[in-house]
């Protein structure tokens, strides 16, 4: 099969945010306990956070981490994780019915983050708690001091504010499984009055308003579309929530996965243009794709848990090659849509539907869709340039006129490459691809494949099969040429003058 891009220096999608290879850790499982903490581990620092771990999430290259959830977020008091940690409260997490011990919170996340060069971006609950906990919590977080909350950070240890630049204003409110779940206006007249305080409190903070909780939910659009009525002039971005399965065991439709997250994308795109018309605004909201992953595996083991235990293992879904070809191309539909999609957040980082997994008191490893992820955020900078391609469709069980190729291509001014991710869908043919680089002068290239595994192939503690391996591209003229094998995620750097 053969396919051809063509792509040109002046036809430019957007600046990439960087901030769209973010993560998330939520307080549930074992993301953050026997995940990124575990004191005891050999080779934890002295704070108790698992230095294996930490060099792990450094090699991913996360600019932003999404904290602390998630469902739990909205039970969750931000008071209860300050001061002494002996005197913390355990407390029961209704959202995951398991007990929460609170040894973790803003001052050790915050100072773990740092570590691993990852800005946080702080969610607020709104569903037990609303403006007074919000504002107070900005008050912490970011006032210089000289204010009772300020003046209490400085007494329990930060004389210097976390500066914390990004807040979500909840947490998937529309669903009826959250602890305070609100209609659309509900929740909508409660982020607009708390937007307002919180930026009366720092002026500098940008606001992340809740979307729908997946385009499936019945509310969907009239969502948004009302929630935004409130908000459009107070928040910076909508969140859009959406994860993916192969429970069908379709491999065709599974990988066509990623069209869905294009859809859903520019259907909020749409309803936020809206309501721009609408208010004869100015300003064009941005989104935030704050949880999006791969998460099916573990669905029938999780039913086994029994309830208020401390961290135990939930959502600890083991992940396979066609899992990380997947990510793979949600990675890319996020990059096509980097005009408008400014953070997303991979749920979440460790354990938890994660890139990496743990075992307490034992080895941390890189599971398949490691990989592509880590790829993407170290390779994928800079301007995302617009691809003509003409490839092959499939139709399949869910969608119709699937392009075999899923590929989009990245102009790294300052290190002097151009920089192509592509995932080769077909199940059985070499895809003979070139790009005609037009306006760049294109001088060496390499190829990097995760490629050649059964697709139900996976990594574990002991072995990591699936892991990238290096290929040949060549240049030749304007044109940069690689044969993409059969079901395969490839990274094409191309040194330009
Ligand atoms: O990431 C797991 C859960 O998925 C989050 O807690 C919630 O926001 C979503 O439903």
């Amino acid at each position: 099969m053969k396919a051809k891009m063509t792509v040109n220096k002046n036809f430019t999608i957007s600046e990439i945010d960087r901030r769209i290879y973010g993560s998330f850790v939520e307080h549930m499982g074992r993301c953050v306990y026997t995940g990124i903490y575990e004191p005891g581990h050999s080779s934890a620092d002295s704070n108790g956070f698992r230095g294996d771990v930490k060099e792990l999430v450094k090699e991913l290259n996360i600019p932003i981490i999404r904290y602390p959830g998630g469902n739990f977020l909205s039970g969750y008091n931000w008071e209860d994780g300050i001061g002494a940690k002996a005197e913390r409260p355990r407390r029961l997490d209704l959202a995951w019915k398991t007990v929460e011990t609170n040894e973790i919170g803003v001052h050790e996340f915050t100072g773990w983050a740092k570590e691993v060069n990852a800005e946080v971006n702080m969610a607020v609950n709104f569903g037990t708690k609303g403006i007074d906990s919000a504002r107070n919590f900005v008050e912490y977080c970011n006032h210089p001091g000289g204010t009772y909350w300020s003046d209490l950070r400085k007494k329990n240890g930060a004389p210097d504010p976390f500066k914390i630049k990004t807040w979500c204003l909840g947490n998937e409110m529309d669903g009826p499984w959250q602890i305070g779940h609100k209609t659309a206006d509900e929740y909508g007249r409660l982020a607009e009055e708390a937007a307002k305080v919180m930026k009366w409190v720092d002026g500098s903070i940008e606001l992340v308003a809740c979307g729908s909780s997946s385009i499936d939910m019945p509310t969907f659009a009239s969502w948004e579309a009302t929630v935004l009525d409130h908000v459009y002039h107070h928040v910076d971005y909508l969140s859009l929530h959406r994860y993916y399965g192969n429970q069908k065991n379709d491999l065709k439709s599974y990988l066509a996965k990623s069209v869905d997250m294009d859809n859903f994308i520019k259907s909020v795109i749409a309803i936020c243009d809206y309501v721009k018309a609408k208010k004869r605004s100015k300003k064009t909201l941005n989104l935030s794709f704050d949880e999006w992953n791969v998460w099916y595996h573990s669905n029938e083991n999780d039913k086994k848990n029994e309830p208020w235990q401390e961290h135990p293992p939930i959502l600890e879904d083991v992940y396979n090659f066609e899992d990380a070809l997947l990510v793979g191309c949600l990675l890319i539909t996020l990059i096509k849509n980097s005009d408008r999609v400014k953070i997303a957040c991979m749920a979440q980082l460790v354990n938890v539907i994660a890139p990496i997994m743990t075992e307490k008191g034992g080895a941390a490893w890189r599971q398949t869709i490691f990989y592509p992820c880590m790829q993407a955020a170290t390779f994928g900078q800079g301007t995302a340039l617009t691809p003509i391609v003409d490839v092959p469709k499939y139709d399949c069980d869910e969608f119709s006129g699937v392009p075999y190729l899923e590929t989009v291509a990245m102009h790294n001014g300052e290190k002097n490459e151009v920089v192509i991710f592509a995932v080769n869908r077909s199940q059985d043919e070499t895809m003979e691809f070139d790009v005609e680089l037009q306006g760049f002068n294109p001088t060496t290239a390499t190829l990097s494949e995760l490629a050649g595994h059964d697709i139900k192939q996976t990594n574990t503690k002991a072995s990591s099969p699936v892991a990238p391996k290096d290929g040949t591209a060549k240049v030749s003229g304007s044109v940069v040429s690689a044969a993409l094998k059969p079901l395969s995620w490839n990274v094409i750097r191309v040194g330009v003058k």
